[in-house]
């Protein structure tokens, strides 16, 4: 996500550092970021004098300026509407410049805080030295860990109100230092300090004689971050192939890591085709190198099969080339996460559909607990196993943040879905080929005399899609056709045995019919497939896996009133009663067909009728023995 979520450092801003805050403002967030800002000049004049004066006015410090008012001055451009909901504020020293990512504090804004995080080398973790460490505290601590933040500050603010207490300090930083032992942090400094009269922010508090170590300034600007972007393996994810004549041919995007000059060999992950770099073009001319952060188009000695979603790398140090992996992720949508629903995948600049095929347990932010789970509402955090469509390349995000980070997305509506880790690669995969088959599909139409088929039939229960696909099958039967019936109630009985209605459930029962249908088709028959189905992702999933031209949606369309008058088995009677639990319709959604291919009434047509339009609209697969396998 570092890469995905946040803008990019430019070449000027190497010696940039990216700091998170994280805290409440009871803790004195705002004050601590507005007293840093001050203190290092970073704040034009016109906005000091408007500070002065509204700190008389306002504040809460008495004579004193409120540095909170200065942040929270600059709080207005938070009030747009912006899902993500983090402010950056920009500082700069002789020595380093700054970017502060602000983000609110509660446990709900947990996807903030993972949106602050990304790129961030070091976080300040602000505690109330009256009240010592928190839940928020711990809750910080964790997620900083989880998105391998290795430097850590524990600023225990409002020391002052302790009485510059060292037995205080030193209480609270023990007991930091006993649960934060878990995580892999690589340094841990705390630093007592007032923010409200500056002690220890910028300039050494002669309160605190006891205090030997650094301002927080003094170490903001000191912290080492060896293990910069610019030192790890080359690494460039194609954006785009730019060929805007004959004469020119060259793969433009943003060094994800490492360096390059002309005369290195670069390799494209997973096929292994290397060539050697004759050009870095940029928007000021050729470079003599390019590194992390820069935009660049390489221009290489031969012309090597490559495009947009591929990784070039250095041939040394390939990443990982997989299509599973295991991760973890923060799911940041409202609409929860079903193991099983088919969502994008955004790494790097490649793009792919996948599945989280196990959700091995969720992580509870405030104890550390793993948590058996079924889904992820809004804020949760989970280790799962990932199954792409397609191999891309990798890095562990442990190893390398801008090549281990990705991103789910909504298939419909594009919206973000999560944030995600990837921690390893799954080697089975590598180790599953694909067979060639010699008698294949086509031949299998050829000899059938017509074209193979999914007809989906869709609808509540009591609908009546079991007596209308009845209907279809008979008739194809009759016409020679090779069918096969898949029935939500009898799949159930076998294959599907061990699942029931919830909504993770549904969407296994509905991937593994439609894999089932697939093969099926593959095999050259009709396949009627008869399930309540009541989610739109899992059928458009069935749909493309099917391919075009094969996937016949029949919605049938009864009214629930009709299906309950109806009630062939006697379910909505108990389900009206309350003795079924997620009974679609009533307790659980069902979401209508959009663009179906048959939407069948059934209030106005009856079984034969509806049977026989679908027939008529299906000639098309008796055209020809060869036409479409
Ligand atoms: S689906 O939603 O996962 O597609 P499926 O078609 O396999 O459902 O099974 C639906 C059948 O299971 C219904 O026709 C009904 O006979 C039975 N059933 C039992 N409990 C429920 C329930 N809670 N909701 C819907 N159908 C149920």
């Amino acid at each position: 996500m570092s890469a995905l979520l946040c803008p990019e450092a430019s070449p000027a801003q190497r010696s940039l550092l990216r700091v998170l805050t994280c805290g409440s403002v009871d803790d004195g967030k705002s004050t601590l970021i507005g007293r840093l800002l001050f203190d290092t000049h970073s704040v034009p004049d016109d906005q000091i004098i408007t500070l002065a004066h509204d700190s008389k006015k306002y504040g809460t410090t008495g004579a004193d300026m409120d540095f909170a008012l200065l942040v929270d001055g600059l709080e207005a451009e938070r009030e747009q509407g912006i899902t993500i909901d983090v402010a950056y504020r920009f500082m700069g020293t002789k020595a380093r410049k700054f970017i502060i990512a602000d983000t609110p504090g509660h446990e709900q804004y947990t996807r903030n805080m993972v949106t602050g995080a990304s790129g961030a080398t070091l976080a300040i973790l602000l505690v109330d030295a009256r009240k010592g460490l928190q839940v928020q505290t711990r809750r910080h601590a964790f997620i900083c860990a989880l998105l391998g933040i290795k430097h850590i500050v524990l600023a225990v603010n409002k020391i002052d109100l302790m009485g510059y207490s060292q037995s205080v300090f030193e209480t609270i930083t023990s007991e930091f230092a006993a649960f934060s032992s878990r995580f892999n942090y690589q340094s841990v400094v705390a630093i007592p300090l007032s923010a409200r009269f500056g002690d220890n922010v910028a300039t050494s508090s002669a309160a605190m004689p006891w205090y030997q170590g650094p301002t927080l300034l003094a170490h903001l600007e000191a912290v080492e971050t060896a293990a910069d972007l610019a030192q790890l393996p080359f690494r460039m994810a194609v954006q785009w192939v730019n060929r805007p004549n004959l004469d020119f041919r060259g793969f433009s995007g943003t060094v994800g890591s490492g360096f390059v000059r002309p005369g290195d060999k670069v390799t494209v992950a997973g096929s292994g085709v290397t060539a050697r770099v004759a050009r870095i073009v940029s928007y000021d001319g050729d470079l003599p190198e390019a590194i992390a952060g820069d935009a660049i188009t390489l221009v290489l000695d031969t012309e090597i099969d490559a495009s947009r979603g591929d990784v070039l790398a250095a041939p040394a140090d390939l990443p990982e080339v997989s299509e599973q992996f295991a991760a973890d992720i923060v799911w940041m949508s409202d609409v929860p996460m079903l193991p099983g629903r088919s969502y994008l995948f955004r790494v790097g600049t490649r793009t792919v559909a996948g599945t989280i095929t196990k959700l091995k347990y969720q992580t509870d932010v405030n104890s550390f607990e793993h948590i058996a789970s079924n889904s992820l509402a809004l804020n949760e955090i989970a280790t799962v196993n990932i199954s792409l469509s397609a191999a891309v390349a990798f890095d562990p995000y442990d190893a390398n943040k801008r090549t281990g980070a990705f991103i789910m997305i909504d298939r419909v509506n594009n919206a973000t879905l999560a944030a995600g880790m990837i921690r390893f690669g799954l080697r089975r995969s590598t180790n599953v080929h694909r067979q060639v088959l010699t008698v294949d599909k086509a031949a299998r139409t050829a000899l059938n005399g017509h074209k193979p088929a999914i007809l989906w039939f869709t609808g509540l229960s009591g609908s009546g899609k079991s007596t209308i696909a009845n209907i279809v099958e008979a008739k194809l039967h009759a016409a020679g056709a090779h069918t096969y019936m898949l029935d939500g109630d009898n799949v159930r009985h076998g294959l599907n045995r061990d699942l029931g209605f919830t909504d993770t459930d549904r969407v296994e029962n509905i991937r593994r019919v439609a894999e089932v249908a697939k093969l099926f088709a593959d095999a050259g028959l009709i396949v009627l497939v008869s399930f309540i189905s009541p989610f739109r992702a899992e059928r458009q999933m069935a749909r493309e896996l099917a391919g075009p031209g094969q996937f016949f949606e029949v919605f049938v369309d009864t009214p629930i009133d009709i299906c309950r008058q109806r009630d062939p088995k006697g379910l909505y009677k108990k389900a009206d009663a309350g003795q079924i639990a997620n009974f679609t319709g009533i307790t659980s959604p069902y979401e209508p067909p959009e663009a179906p291919e048959f939407h069948v009434l059934t209030a106005q047509n009856t079984p034969e009728q509806t049977a026989q339009v679908i027939i008529a609209g299906l000639g098309g697969l008796f055209a020809g023995p060869d036409a479409g396998a």
